[in-house]
């Protein structure tokens, strides 16, 4: 099994050790509960680094006081389990005082990029994860790191983020993995009982039945959106937060399908809010 570091002063040993080797390194940032979706993330960083770095830290600036900090999953064995197996070869899983000291009291935030989608209902949240992933990136100083299109704004807020503060290293982008009946991997699908988790599926097929409209030429904003939600209100469940269209790079709202555009949603199923997207390259 991977040892599981609880400091920052063991992971930069470890780093530095690598290092003078000559080894390229990669990380992983998660908040753990790791499914299939965190591990392909893995299994492209060890594939293309001679180290990877997996973090566990459910990260508590990202969680607003209303949200579910509190319970959200955590099993660090069944974790470092998975990582074992997937080729990683550390987990950095500090505790809270560890990143946050007393009298922490610096922020990375967006003037941009935030502002739609889950930044609406979620105000603070981006500038948590900004905060949280900076520091990651300053205390094991990758040459590449993994996000997944799951979190589609998040990966383009990153993107952005490195290149605003050209922060040394490459970003990755992952495709979303689902369950087998199209369900996007989450570690809070956990949260859905079974009924629950029948009525998830509006999900994936309103994203599908999406992409299937803007492959017949859809290219009209808000005919898209109205269609989507059309098929999410015949869940019972399903309570929608959003169903946007933004241009993909910068998150902003469009009216016209043209470009990169990311069609994106966020959906409450009972008290767990789950969310799923495309990307579309319209001509
Ligand atoms: P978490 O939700 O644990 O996700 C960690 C990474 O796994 C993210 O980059 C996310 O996009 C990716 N991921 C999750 N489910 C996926 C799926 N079904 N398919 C592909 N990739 C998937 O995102 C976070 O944690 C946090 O905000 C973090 C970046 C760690 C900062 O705290």
């Amino acid at each position: 099994m991977i040892p599981v570091i609880k400091t920052v002063r063991e992971v930069r040993e470890h780093v530095r050790a690598w290092r003078n080797e000559g080894l390229s390194v990669g990380l992983v940032p998660t908040m753990g509960f790791l499914h299939e979706g965190h591990r392909s993330l893995i299994e492209r960083a060890v594939a293309e680094n001679d180290r990877v770095v997996v973090s566990v830290f459910v990260n508590p600036i990202q969680f607003a006081p209303n949200e579910d900090l509190e319970s959200y999953p955590r099993d660090i064995e069944a974790d470092r389990a998975l990582c074992t197996d997937a080729g990683a070869a550390m987990i950095f899983n500090p505790e809270p005082a560890e990143m946050y000291p007393q009298g922490f009291c610096t922020a990375v935030d967006m003037n941009g990029l935030k502002f739609e989608l889950c930044g609406k209902s979620r105000p603070i949240h981006f500038s948590g994860v900004c905060t949280v992933v900076t520091k990651l990136f300053n205390i094991v100083g990758p040459d590449r790191a993994y996000f997944g299109q799951k979190d589609a704004q998040q990966l383009a807020i990153i993107r952005r983020m490195v290149r605003d503060l050209n922060m040394p290293l490459e970003v990755v982008g992952c495709p979303i993995v689902r369950e087998e009946d199209g369900l996007a991997k989450s570690s809070r699908n956990t949260y859905l009982n079974e009924q629950e988790r029948a009525a998830a599926l509006i999900l994936s097929k309103t994203i599908f039945l999406g992409q299937k409209l803007v492959d017949e030429g859809e290219r009209d904003a808000k005919k898209l959106i109205a269609a989507m939600e059309a098929n999410i209100a015949t869940e019972p469940l399903a309570r929608i937060d959003y169903v946007d269209v933004v241009d993909a790079e910068n998150i902003e709202r469009i009216d016209r399908l043209e470009g990169e555009v990311l069609v994106a949603m966020a959906v409450h199923i009972g008290k767990t809010r789950l969310i799923d997207n495309f990307i579309a390259s319209v001509e």
